[in-house]
């Protein structure tokens, strides 16, 4: 690979102006339009959104893990390698290797027809050339660091044998064999429940951190945002628009879809306040408004909103906003404000 990388230094992940756009036949849609960031190595980052906002796509754009219709732009480079100048081959070797993916449902990742221990030695075998022997010997001590309880007996289970909980921490592990740089984690934990949540989440932060991974977290939840996460990108229609630090973004978010989606979530600390939802839907992609995709929701828009498609704000500390309230001359401070409409 040496023609497409370069030196691994710098930050693991640096993404610039990715677009991801979806075409066939009766189909044309830019789903992800315009991201750019950087992950520095061993950090959390933590993408969240509604549902649609194309935060799945986002992550799937670090591996291109995508059927042939998807037409991708930009600069996504991992280690210093071009992730979207890699030959199938090559991408074959990161996957799995370099850069791996925990999902929302196990069973995406897990072989129905293989045990769980025979799924991690293959992977193991595949990417690292150690002998099957060798390769089982790891597959246990994996599971065992997933804390999986009688790990020598659930080796010889298939996924279909297994609660959800265990499913999900076999999916862990084996993304974990081969010691990836960079984890991505796409909601893994929406499918469980709340206890079983909280027990894998702590115990990614924990292996995270142990292993000096960088990942990759994406949610809709910002309970979960703040439990796993160094730094938090919110996502809205294809673009990124809010970023910062954890506790710049949770303590004081500066767009207004930040604002919503943090009034419409259930807090530690707001036990007996009423939850206030956004009000409408996320726009349609194949049919995007010219302005601001949030103006039709958002409270605050003025006139110049419907007008200007926002550039994100550079704001003290280093947070940014991709809103004209932040944006001097956008003419926003002077302009009559929207009536604050429902676009549902
Ligand atoms: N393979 C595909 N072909 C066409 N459209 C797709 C494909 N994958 C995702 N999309 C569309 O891209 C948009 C963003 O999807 P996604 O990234 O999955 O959202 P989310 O933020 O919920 O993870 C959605 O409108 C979805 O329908
Ligand atoms: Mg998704």
């Amino acid at each position: 690979m040496s023609s497409i990388a370069t030196p691994a230094a710098g930050p693991l992940v640096e993404v610039k102006d990715l677009t991801v756009r979806f075409t066939g036949r009766d189909l044309d849609v830019s789903v992800v339009n315009g991201v750019s960031f950087t992950l520095e190595r061993g950090s959390s980052l933590c993408i969240l959104g509604e549902s649609g906002s194309g935060k799945s796509v986002t992550m799937r754009a670090l591996m291109r893990l995508f059927p042939p219709t998807a037409r991708l732009d930009g600069t996504v480079r991992v280690d210093g390698i071009d992730v979207l100048a890699l030959q199938e081959n090559q991408l074959r070797r990161i996957r799995g290797g370099l850069i791996s993916m925990i999902f929302q449902e196990p069973m995406t990742a897990l072989d129905p027809v293989f045990t769980i221990g025979q799924q991690i030695a293959e992977t193991l075998v595949y990417h690292e050339g150690i002998s099957y022997r060798a390769a089982n010997a790891r597959a246990l001590q994996l599971l065992e660091l997933v804390q999986v309880p009688s790990a020598k007996r659930r080796l010889e289970a298939y996924p279909h044998e297994l609660s959800g909980g265990l499913r999900q921490r076999g999916m862990i592990a084996l993304a974990l064999a081969c010691k990836p740089k960079l984890l991505l984690a796409d909601e893994p934990t929406t499918a469980l429940d709340a206890t079983v949540q909280i027990q894998i989440l702590l115990l990614l932060r924990e292996l995270q951190r142990e292993m000096g991974m960088a990942t990759i977290f994406v949610t809709h939840d910002l309970g979960v945002a703040c439990e796993v996460a160094d730094k938090i990108a919110v996502m809205y229609a294809g673009k990124f628009v809010e970023s910062g630090s954890v506790e710049q973004v949770i303590d004081n978010p500066r767009h207004p879809y930040t604002q919503g989606l943090m009034n419409s979530t259930i807090h530690a600390d707001m036990r007996g306040v009423a939850l206030d939802p956004i009000p409408g839907a996320p726009p349609d992609l194949t049919d995007l408004p010219p302005g601001c995709p949030f103006a039709p929701r958002c409270a605050a828009a003025r006139e110049p909103c419907l007008e200007h498609m926002p550039e994100l704000v550079l704001l003290p500390g280093g947070q940014q906003a991709r809103c004209l309230q932040y944006a001097p001359g956008s003419g926003f401070a002077q302009a009559p404000a929207l009536k604050a409409s429902c676009a549902a």
